[in-house]
Order: C-alpha cells, then structure tokens, then sequence
C-alpha cells in the first residue's frame, strides 16, 4: 500500500534551491515507482526570509513545518550578514529558532567512507579505510541556547559578554537514550565525549551517562574528553561506532568528521525530537556557487534517503536512493568537487540518479 507523503521544503539561501531541486525530482521518482502520493509545499527560510518578512523563520515557515510529516531543508546563510555583527537579525537565527520550535533534540549525522572517494580524504586511506561511525550531536542545549550577554560595558568600565553551557538531566538522558538505541542497531559501541575534567556541565553528562550505560548491558560504553576525541578521530576513525555529545563540542566534532569521507558534498544529515524531523546536507550554503550549477547535490539527496527511512520508515526507498548515488559514483558521474577534469553539473548528476531509480 502507497504512503501518502506530507513534506515541507526550505530550500533556503545559496545553493540551496539547486541541490534542493535536484533532491526534489529523485524524491517524486522514487514515489511515483513506489506508488506513494508526495504532495509537497516550499517555504522560505534564511536570507531570503529576511529580505521577504524580516525574519528568517516566519510563523508561516513554521506552522507549514508543524503541519508536514518531515522536512527536507536546504542551507542557509548569506555573506551579507557574515561579517557584520551588529546585524539585528541573521539567516542563522533562522536555523536555531526552528530547532527549538520543532525540539529537534538530536542532531545525527553519518561518517561514512566511499572505496571510491578514499583518495579524496586528506588522512592517509589506510587510517580511513572502513570508518562507519555516527556523531550524535545535542541540538537545543548548551551555550547555543543559555542565558547569555551580547557584548556590553559594565560598571568598571571594561566591555564584556559571555554565554552559559546550561544542561539539566531531563535534556542529558534523552539525547544519551537516543545514542544507546542507535549502538544497539549498529557496533553497540557509545563513546560518550565530554570535558568532564573541567566542566561543571560535563559533570552532569558523565554522571547520567554513568546510571544510563548499565541499562544497556550489551553496549560497550567509553568516556573520551573531547580534546582527545578531536584527536583519536583523526589518529583512528575506525575506533568509532556511536559518539554522543553536547551541542558545541558537536558542532565543531562533525565539522572534522566531514572532511574524513573525502568530500562534504556528500554527507546527509536527520533532525529528529518533539515535533517534525528535518533533513539536511550538512555543508552550507556555498554562496560563491549560487546559481552556477556545480554543487554537489548528492548530500541533499541522500537527505531524502535519510527521510524515507527514518520519517516514513520506508527503507527499500530510501536503499535505492543510496545504490543509485553510489552507482553515480561508482561510474564517476560526479561535480567538480570530485573530479575536477570530468566534471558534471548539479543538474546532470541530478537526472543521472533520477534516470537510474526509473531504469531499477
Ligand atoms: C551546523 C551549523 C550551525 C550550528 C550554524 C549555521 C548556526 O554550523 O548546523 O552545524 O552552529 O549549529
Ligand atoms: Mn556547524
């Protein structure tokens, strides 16, 4: 029986309508072979919803999100509000406004290896070689979202500002939950990455990770500060099965994860918690190829896979959508961000995928 297909699309700033359309096309192929009915409405976020209603997630953004059974997000962000930090509001905003307002508390984002692309990684392919692992990345918490002082100057005189890395226990067991059933699926491997030797917060994670981690008796649970985390993930990514961690020190960890694969064009992401899940590349915007048809729009479309399976729980599409990006790659059918010399468009490489689900 065909599923009917209620999606949100925030193609955003940049590249991201590009690499959007072409996620779009293989996402209606693969219902129309599958017989699901895709009924689909975009709406604006980011720049672009700054420069249309002064805000880069209108109500309007929002109450589509709300009504849709998953998102399939873009990028956002736009070198106009780069280097200006006196900007009222920035398309980035946009971003941190829907993860709160959807409580999307688990950011999970795939390391995974191509045989074909290991040449590309800039770790030696040996070390590469086999790394499968997932960054579990707390997305409401932490310093992102605590009280905090923009910069201000105080009774003596001298211009401060600060942030508060706030976690409370509720926020720490469920991200930590999410991460021990995902092991279970995998390696049942947990490494837990705090800064649990200086951080009061971290205190707090290892404490709750310490009560939590007997429930799983069948996952091997290891604690790694997060400095040498950065380290081991370059010295030894196949250590990894499931990492789990807070928001900051997330965000800077799957910054280095993505360049392990080779190429950040490829790497998709989930959002999932409270209300609708969202799925994403994990690059940005790319804003000095807007409108050039060079991106790479394979992270987007495996982004689509990554919604088929987690927001429809229809696997066989979402594995036919990941045999025909490796079938591209395999056939060197790819962006200049792989192969310079025999390069294809954003548009190209698109169809290519479209026509290989069609053809399966
Ligand atoms: C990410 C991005 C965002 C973040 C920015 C754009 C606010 O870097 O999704 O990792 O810091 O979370
Ligand atoms: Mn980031």
């Amino acid at each position: 029986m065909g599923k009917k297909l209620k999606i949100a699309v925030l193609a955003g700033d940049g590249i991201g309508p590009e690499v959007m359309k072409q996620a779009l096309d293989v996402t209606k192929a693969v219902c129309e072979k599958f017989g699901h009915e895709l009924e689909y409405k975009e709406a604006l976020t980011g720049a672009c919803a700054i420069d249309a209603y002064g805000d880069a997630y209108p109500e309007s953004t929002h109450q589509l999100c709300m009504e849709s059974d998953a998102v399939l997000y873009g990028a956002v962000g736009d070198p106009k509000y780069d280097n200006d930090p006196t900007a009222k509001v920035r398309p980035e905003q946009g971003l941190l406004a829907m993860r709160k307002k959807l409580g999307l508390f688990a950011n999970i984002r795939p390391v995974e290896t191509f045989e074909c692309l290991l040449h590309k990684s800039p770790l030696k392919e040996e070390l590469v070689k086999g790394a499968d692992f997932i960054c579990i990345r707390e997305l409401t918490g932490g310093m992102y979202f605590g009280k905090k002082q923009e910069p201000v100057v105080n009774a003596n005189g001298v211009e401060e500002a600060y942030d508060t890395n706030y976690y409370s226990r509720p926020e720490i067991e469920r991200i930590l939950k999410v991460a021990f059933e995902y092991a279970r699926k995998r390696k049942k491997h947990v490494t837990v990455v705090d800064k649990a030797n200086v951080l009061a917060s971290s205190r707090l994670w290892r404490k709750v990770a310490q009560e939590i981690a007997p429930k799983y008796p069948d996952v091997a649970t290891d604690y790694m500060y997060v400095d040498n985390a950065a380290m081991r993930m370059i010295q030894n990514p196949t250590f990894f099965d499931v990492m789990v961690t807070e928001n900051t020190f997330g965000d800077i960890l799957t910054d280095e994860a993505s360049v392990i694969s080779g190429s950040m064009g490829l790497l998709p992401s989930a959002s999932i918690g409270e209300y609708t899940s969202v799925f994403e590349p994990i690059h940005g915007s790319y804003p000095q190829a807007k409108g050039k048809n060079i991106a790479n729009p394979l992270a987007t479309i495996l982004s689509a896979a990554m919604m088929f399976e987690y927001a429809f729980d229809l696997k066989e599409e979402g594995a036919l959508i990941r045999k025909a990006v490796q079938a591209s790659l395999d056939a060197n059918y790819v962006t200049e961000d792989i192969d310079k010399n025999n390069a294809h468009s954003t548009s190209e490489v698109g169809e290519w995928v479209v026509n290989y689900i069609k053809k399966a």
